[in-house]
């Protein structure tokens, strides 16, 4: 399929951010974006790049009542040479994918997703923010679009990307968040959407993370949905043990969501020689860990952050203190590792980096 491009006229185009310090996340976005519609019977059709624009839907549109929508989460760098690179891209879409079969939703062909995906980031350029730390985010999604009221999947679809500009995450040094063991509210049950990259399930977390916020965490610790007692993940970040001299996480068993970073961080770790463990582990042998010693560190993983030390675990008014409440030696050299994988700082083993200008 050919991508139609339609570039924006040069009163379309916006003001690109002048102070990259100021950079936050999410709030602004290129000229462009990627567009292509999906018809029952037809298959994807009209895929083209379009001036950034608001969508038109009808109010009926089945995404807005029964939640079919999918959506995924990835980068572009910006090397100190001004190359610029895509981080396990396929992957990205490979994820979409699996979302999209959980919701009944049609596949994207990965590759042609990748092509269009090089095209608009190309097309943009000069929106990839070059200091240090900052990147172009990548939101690719797929929504329902037929209006209909009534329970079934829809027969049209829309797919869009859009990207843009965000800062550095870590503006002040790698600073470990505190977290709040979450046993009240649960995020995800196995057998329902957790593995999946939809709006529910991040609905389904905006309460818990409020109220944790209030009391002055960053962000809540899920629990499994049911017993309460096995750790899954945490915010928008798959989560991390040290205990002794074994690294762990969670299996992969349905309702935690399968992080690229995740991926990554335990390649990373084996390749290192450290044993690596994907296994259920309770809250109780956490804590446990942490009142003998031998929990060394604890840290999230997200294509946000890359990892992000916990300094600080809170679980049924109890604090435990990580670290000493600083970033622990194995996750700082993690960190180094993947981030220079990404900005092309270094030589890429693992054949994670795409070079697309
Ligand atoms: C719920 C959830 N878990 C984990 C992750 C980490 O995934 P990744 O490493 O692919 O960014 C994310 C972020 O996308 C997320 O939203």
């Amino acid at each position: 399929m050919e991508i139609k491009v339609a570039a924006a006229r040069p009163e379309q185009m916006k003001k690109k951010p002048t102070d990259e310090s100021k950079l936050g996340f999410g709030d602004i976005f290129t000229d462009h974006m990627f567009l292509m519609d999906y018809e029952k019977g037809k298959g994807w059709v009209n895929p083209r790049i379009e001036p950034y624009r608001a969508l038109s839907l009808d109010p009926a549109a089945m995404v807005l009542h029964y939640g079919q929508e999918v959506f995924e989460g990835l980068k572009a760098y910006r090397g100190k040479d001004g190359s610029i690179y895509l981080f396990r891209a396929r992957d990205n879409f490979i994820r979409l994918n699996r979302s999209s079969t959980r919701l009944c939703m049609p596949e994207v062909d990965v590759d042609f997703a990748v092509e269009a995906l090089k095209k608009l980031v190309l097309l943009d350029k000069e929106w990839v923010p070059k200091s240090q730390g900052t990147s172009l985010y990548i939101r690719p999604t797929t929504i329902a679009t037929e209006p209909h009221l009534g329970v079934r999947p829809s027969h049209t679809y829309l797919f869009y990307i859009i990207i843009g500009p965000v800062g550095a995450y870590y503006k002040e040094g790698l600073n470990p968040v505190k977290i709040y063991v979450e046993d009240k509210y649960i995020r995800a049950a196995k057998g329902g959407l957790g593995e999946a990259k939809t709006v529910a399930n991040y609905a389904a977390s905006l309460l818990a993370a409020e109220e944790a916020k209030e009391k002055g965490f960053t962000q809540v610790l899920w629990l499994d949905a049911k017993e309460r007692k096995f750790v899954e993940e945490v915010g928008t970040m798959n989560m991390f043990f040290i205990i002794g001299d074994e690294v762990v996480t969670a299996p992969l068993t349905g309702s935690i969501l399968p992080g690229i970073t995740r991926d990554s961080v335990i390649r990373i770790v084996k390749e290192w020689g450290i044993k690596m463990s994907e296994r259920s582990l309770s809250i109780d042998e956490v804590i446990d860990a942490a009142d003998k010693g031998t929990l060394k560190e604890a840290f999230g993983t997200g294509t946000a952050a890359v990892i992000s030390p916990v300094g600080q675990i809170t679980y049924r008014g109890r604090d435990y203190v990580v670290a000493g409440g600083k970033m622990g030696d194995l996750s700082l050299k993690l960190y180094n590792e993947i981030v220079a994988v990404q900005y092309g700082e270094k030589q890429d083993p693992y054949g994670w980096r795409m070079k697309i200008g």
